[in-house]
């Protein structure tokens, strides 16, 4: 249990399992924390990270080597011409022959060429480093082997390229398209274009799918707080529908037990109300006399018996949910506790508005002030509401006395139906040992709960715990 100053934080005893074994270190908790745990989220990582990795393998595996080989032919193809030109060009090195060879290479190799007489090859540094450098490079070493100067820098979409002879610089200014494959990216722009409308798709497609499961889940909840879940209807993929047709099977069974429980029990008592009241008319006729008197009680209280029986056996079925003002029954609560003689503080914090069977919860919260007004003479009422610890938050409410208090060993006990503590002290209070009971049963019809603790204020502290 969380221990925050003094007090005890209401409600968290109930959910210690889950907090121990969050601490518990485990190989896979780090991916565990990392994946998302909805299942939305987690089907479009199971479809688009394989699909991420495919990209990315076939971009640096496949295009990247495509792309070094396609660039190593056209370059090697490039410094071949160039090569060639040169050889003609020594052969006869008049600038008449010259201007022939350039124009030959610009009409024909698309290679913008000049001789330059008397220049030299620039002081900069010759481009190194990089896929085409490195190719031209190699290629112009090995085919020409004369001092050259490159620059790769691709300025204007031309790669220049200039190479001594003697007495001159021959000058190349290659279209970058001519020795370097570049057109590689409009490949990627499709691939990715296409991933992102496959994603799209999976995206919408996978809404549908798992709308159907929200629907399921939220209908299973609120049936379990006790709220309507009369619009649900199964949807979706086969399996999905097969266990919404379970659900929904599942909750007519439970309502149909529910109504016979009642029925029978409705019947039961009934009948023995009759005899009763029997017994009643027939006491009425005969003499006052302090045995009558007894006799009277008796059936006051078989009477008072049965009413408590009916109503746990009847539970809170039947009543729809509203949306209730926990505040102000909370305060209507005290009012007729007040009216009997209670003495009830109230504490109230936050917005405590939810939907609840209203009169069934009125009646939880009667049984548990009342039981602290009667065994204890000052009772305190607590209302929280605590947004951190259920998905939507949860309502607390804390009854407090000053009273005797339970024994440890029996806070469970007190909600077995019609137990009460020792007789001696029950002497002069009177029912049943069905509050509690009808208290637990109201509170888990709501899917919340009840449990009982020591109390700061020296008695019992009754924990109502509801979610919203
Ligand atoms: N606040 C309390 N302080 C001390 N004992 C309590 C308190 N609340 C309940 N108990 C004990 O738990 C027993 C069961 O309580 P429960 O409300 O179920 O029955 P009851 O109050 O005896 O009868 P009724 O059916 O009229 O409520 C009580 O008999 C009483 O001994
Ligand atoms: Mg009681």
């Amino acid at each position: 249990m969380t221990v925050t100053g003094t007090e005890e934080r209401p409600g968290t005893g109930m959910r210690t399992p889950q907090r121990r074994s969050e601490g518990r270190l485990h190989p896979f908790s780090l991916l565990k924390r990392l994946m998302p745990s909805g299942l939305y989220w987690r089907s479009l990582i199971i479809i688009v990270a394989p699909m991420v990795l495919l990209q990315v393998v076939v971009t640096y595996v496949f295009l990247e080597r495509h792309w070094q080989l396609v660039t190593e032919r056209l370059s090697a193809k490039t410094v071949a011409e160039i090569a060639m030109l040169l050889d003609e060009f020594s052969e006869n090195p008049t600038p008449f022959h010259a201007a022939r060879i350039s124009k030959r290479a610009g009409d024909h190799l698309g290679l913008p060429t000049a001789f330059l007489d008397g220049e030299t090859l620039p002081d900069t540094p010759s481009s190194t480093g990089g896929l085409l450098a490195d190719s031209l490079n190699d290629e112009i070493r090995e085919r020409i082997a004369r001092p050259y100067w490159i620059n790769t820098t691709r300025q204007n979409r031309y790669v220049d390229i200039r190479i001594a002879y003697n007495g001159g610089v021959m000058r190349v200014l290659s279209p970058a398209s001519q020795v370097y494959a570049s057109n590689s990216h409009i490949f990627l722009v499709w691939m990715v274009g296409t991933s992102i409308v496959l994603i799209i798709v999976a995206v919408i497609f996978l809404r549908n799918q798992i709308r159907p499961i929200e629907r399921l889940a939220s209908a299973a909840e609120s049936f379990g707080m006790g709220r309507d879940v009369e619009r649900f209807r199964p949807q979706g993929a086969s399996e999905v529908r097969r266990a919404a047709q379970a659900f929904v099977e599942m909750r007519d069974r439970i309502e149909r037990q529910i109504e016979q429980r009642t029925a029978m029990l409705a019947g039961v008592s009934h009948d023995l109300r009759t005899p009763l009241t029997r017994f009643k008319l027939q006491l009425a006729l005969l003499p006052d006399g302090p045995e009558i008197a007894e006799l009277r009680d008796d059936i006051a209280e078989m009477e008072h018996m049965l009413e408590d029986y009916l109503e746990f056996a009847r539970g809170h079925q039947g009543e729809p949910s509203v949306e209730t003002d926990l505040a102000e029954l909370i305060g209507e609560v005290r009012d007729d506790a007040t009216r009997k003689g209670h003495n009830v503080k109230l504490d109230l914090h936050g917005d405590l508005t939810l939907p609840l069977r209203r009169n069934a919860f009125k009646r939880c919260l009667t049984n548990i002030i009342d039981n602290a007004g009667k065994y204890a003479p000052h009772v305190w009422v607590t209302a929280i509401r605590d947004a951190e610890s259920d998905e939507d938050g949860s309502i607390d409410i804390l009854v407090d006395d000053d009273g005797e208090g339970i024994p440890e060993e029996q806070l469970e006990e007190v909600f077995r139906p019609f137990y009460r503590l020792d007789a001696a002290r029950n002497l002069d209070t009177g029912g049943t040992g069905l509050g509690l009971a009808i208290a637990r049963d109201i509170a888990r019809g709501h899917g919340g709960d009840i449990t009982l603790a020591r109390s700061p204020m020296g008695g019992l502290r009754a924990i109502i715990h509801l979610p919203v």
